[in-house]
């Protein structure tokens, strides 16, 4: 099929602050809410997005197209925060898809995160063929496991760690109290990590209460080590299910799990599957190598219900994104990037060799003109970068080449991980 002509009489531009109920209509039109846009909604979105990095798309004023970026930082491999340029609600009304106005949105939000230094741009991509195009890569996984209580064969005298710790239930309020300095703890220990504001405790917790998600009070879980300190915190919900014969078959969901330590982890999840008259813990959103299936005795009472690409990452500096992050070995590698720029100048931005040096000393990055030892999009560099993917795979895939054989294995030994990289946060 051929492609259609760009779009270029609907203007794509900043919002203003005039512009927010309108853009707001077409943002619940593209993700297929309802059309109406609720006092509350306009203030309550008013009061934090940025008309200077909020697009909009204009066909004769009305507005048919949304995307928006903010500020956020990325915990790379080994700790450190990484500027990035998050992007977020981006919808093109149906009656205007395909004609470009995703591209003309994306390559002007790209261009002022490079202008403006981000290291990387991040999503979460509703769909996987969407934003490859644009240099962007799935950096980190998700997985969702459905635990079948009964069959994982944990003993039912349990009545609390065993390792001196303690769990409390505690309100919301205590965890607006708790819950920041202990994720700011956990995402510094968590590659592909992100910060958290005050927001997202409020909406959390129920404090500020959103029109298009109803709110019920979930029930809040601390564990506290032998020692006292706060080390994990659970958010999850029971539903009220009962089968034949007087049995309760009920469901504990969980909406977040956080955990600075292994002890508490292990704690929290044999919490949840001794809850009397729960029979199934659904895990949530987790790493794909969570500890979860094997602190069950039979790990194998741990279904996979979904397993899915979560956060994708578009590098938009090379140099920076590499020396920000730590190697498990040491090495050198000389790296042909390309970076095509052919979806409408959302490109172009990283291309060129680079030299990878590692030692004992750090890593360094810098251009060069030295023979390459392995090519690879923009995109397959940002599905490296946070250790998760294997260079050896992609190069199975035809989607990194080899210029000296054996230099996938390179990679992998360098940038791989031995811990999976995790995004605990939708945005
Ligand atoms: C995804 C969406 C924003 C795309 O907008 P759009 O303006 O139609 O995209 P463009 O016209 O700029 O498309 C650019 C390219 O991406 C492709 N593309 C866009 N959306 C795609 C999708 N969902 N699946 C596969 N390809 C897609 C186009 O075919 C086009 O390819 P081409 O350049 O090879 O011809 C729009 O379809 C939408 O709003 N979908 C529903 C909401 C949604 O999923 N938002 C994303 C949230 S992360």
């Amino acid at each position: 099929m051929s492609r259609p002509e760009p779009d270029t009489g609907t203007d794509v531009r900043p919002i203003t602050e005039a512009d927010i109920p309108d853009w707001i209509r077409a943002l619940n039109t593209g993700f297929l809410r309802t059309p109406d846009v609720s006092g509350t909604e306009i203030a309550d979105r008013s009061s934090y997005l940025v008309p200077s990095r909020t697009l909009g798309a204009f066909d004769t004023g009305r507005c048919v197209a949304t995307f928006r970026s903010f500020a956020q930082e990325i915990t790379a491999v080994g700790g450190a925060p990484v500027p990035a340029d998050a992007i977020t609600n981006v919808t093109v009304t149906p009656t205007h898809r395909r004609r470009g106005l995703l591209t003309r949105m994306m390559a002007h939000d790209l261009t002022a995160a490079k202008d403006r230094g981000d290291v990387v741009a991040t999503l979460i991509a509703a769909e996987y063929p969407i934003y490859g195009r644009y240099g962007f890569g799935p950096a980190t996984w998700t997985t969702q496991w459905t635990v079948d209580v009964p069959r994982a064969g944990l003993d039912p005298r349990w009545a609390g760690p065993e390792d001196g710790g303690r769990i409390d239930l505690v309100d919301g309020a205590d965890v607006r109290k708790l819950g920041p300095e202990l994720y700011e703890r956990v995402r510094g220990a968590q590659p592909g990590a992100v910060d958290r504001d005050e927001r997202w405790w409020q909406v959390g917790t129920g404090v500020l209460r959103l029109d298009r998600s109803p709110w019920t009070e979930p029930f809040f879980a601390v564990y506290r080590s032998a020692g006292g300190e706060v080390q994990g915190l659970v958010s999850y919900q029971a539903d009220d299910h009962w089968g034949d014969g007087k049995q309760p078959l009920n469901t504990a969901s969980v909406n977040w799990l956080i955990a600075a330590a292994p002890d508490a982890e292990r704690a929290l999840w044999r919490y949840l599957c001794s809850i009397d008259w729960i029979t199934t813990v659904k895990s949530g959103w987790r790493a794909p190598d969570d500890l979860l299936p094997f602190y069950l005795p039979d790990p194998r009472a741990a279904r996979v219900t979904t397993q899915a690409d979560w956060l994708w990452v578009r590098i938009l500096d090379v140099v920076r994104a590499l020396e920000a992050r730590t190697y498990e070995g040491q090495g050198t590698l000389v790296l042909d990037v390309v970076d095509g720029g052919g979806h409408g100048s959302a490109g172009g931005f990283t291309g060129g060799r680079y030299r990878l040096d590692v030692s004992a000393d750090g890593a360094s990055c810098t251009p060069t003109t030295a023979t390459p030892e392995l090519t690879l999009d923009i995109a397959d560099l940002g599905r490296l970068w946070l250790g998760d993917e294997s260079a050896v795979r992609l190069a199975a895939l035809g989607r990194v080449r080899e210029e000296r054989a054996g230099a996938a294995l390179v990679v992998d030994a360098l940038l791989r991980t031995s811990r999976r990289p995790w995004c605990p946060d939708v945005f």
